[in-house]
């Protein structure tokens, strides 16, 4: 995994031979973004399925069924997480042979999610491409770009499918605090390609979007409620309300493993809580008073009334409903 913790300062990969190891880098961070931890969830699988191929079938589905429940701890809200483990455990269950052979049928299960989700980024990309206009200034929150898919990304990949088709868009990055996705890794990957981009900080779009400097907003999802109600990187809502404020657009990158059709509304979206010190500090610099009190909600949820649209690789749904969504399906 390229290490994106420590992005832009440093590219560097870290190997991962367990599941275990895999979930921690997870919760660390070190891969993020609904897609890639889907991704890897499935590398994990298949990295406990080799770890344990020389044992019997009972040992085997023993360390496997462990393995699954590490990596589901891992982090609650991305539903891509869940969906990879229960696909790997499907195809698991449904596999006959020795252990050595579903350890291999599971890692070329864990190769085609990551080949599939380059496909779906791409559909998604040029579905998207066709909602913004030439010239278009557009704002995306946190990263949904290639670093949190296995390539191309959601949102990013719509800008990146607009400009393969000659149309000049321009990406307004917000910095995404408290762990800087846009300033560090959205900016950096736009400025990589040359895609003409701009950061600005989380407090900024009202003003920029007051002034009509802003067209559309394009951001990813870690989960869509059975109604279109979107989990995203805290902060969403805020910028989803601000752009009907204003009249602006606000379209969500939606593969449709990110759907969770088992949940009604997003109420019932788990909200990850986390560390506080990514809240009182950035690394090893520390700026807010020691024992103060803190909340660090990584998501929030914006209602399906605020949504535009979502992209999917089946197609744009505008103005989400229960009924389009599941059509889909
Ligand atoms: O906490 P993160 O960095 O994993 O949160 C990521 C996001 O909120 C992304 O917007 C979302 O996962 C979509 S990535 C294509």
């Amino acid at each position: 995994m390229i290490d994106q913790r420590i992005l832009p300062a440093e590219f560097k990969y870290i190997s991962y031979t367990s599941a275990s190891a895999v979930a921690d880098g997870i919760r660390d961070m070190v891969v993020r973004g609904a897609p890639a931890i889907g991704c890897a969830a499935a590398y994990g699988v298949a990295l406990a399925a080799l770890e344990l191929c020389s044992k019997n079938s009972d040992e085997f589905t023993q360390g496997m069924e462990e393995a699954f429940e590490v990596l589901a701890q891992s982090r609650p809200t991305a539903v891509n997480l869940f969906w990879a483990i229960d696909r790997m455990r499907k195809l698991m269950r449904n596999s006959k042979g020795t252990s050595a052979e579903i350890a291999n049928i599971l890692l070329e299960e864990a190769h085609k999610v990551k080949k599939e989700d380059i496909e779906i980024n791409r559909k998604m990309g040029s579905n998207g491409a066709e909602l913004l206009n030439d010239g278009a200034r557009v704002l995306t929150h946190c990263n949904a770009g290639a670093l949190a898919t296995a390539g191309h990304g959601t949102a990013l990949g719509v800008f990146r499918s607009a400009v393969e088709v000659g149309k000049k868009v321009s990406v307004i990055a917000d910095e995404t605090r408290p762990f800087l996705q846009g300033a560090r890794l959205t900016a950096w990957e736009m400025v990589q390609e040359s895609i003409p981009v701009t950061l600005i900080s989380d407090n900024m779009s009202g003003h920029l979007m007051s002034h009509g400097e802003i067209d559309a907003v394009v951001v990813g999802t870690d989960r869509v409620a059975g109604n279109g109600d979107v989990a995203n990187k805290i902060g969403t809502y805020m910028v989803a309300v601000l752009a009907k404020r204003h009249n602006i657009p606000f379209y969500v990158a939606c593969p449709l493993s990110t759907i969770d059709r088992s949940i009604t509304s997003g109420k019932y979206i788990p909200i990850e809580e986390r560390p506080i010190e990514e809240v009182t500090g950035y690394r090893d610099c520390q700026w807010a008073a020691e024992g103060i009190e803190v909340r660090n909600p990584a998501f929030d949820v914006t209602p399906a009334e605020l949504v535009t649209g979502l992209i999917t690789e089946k197609g744009v749904v505008l103005n989400p409903t229960t009924e389009k969504i599941n059509k889909l399906f």
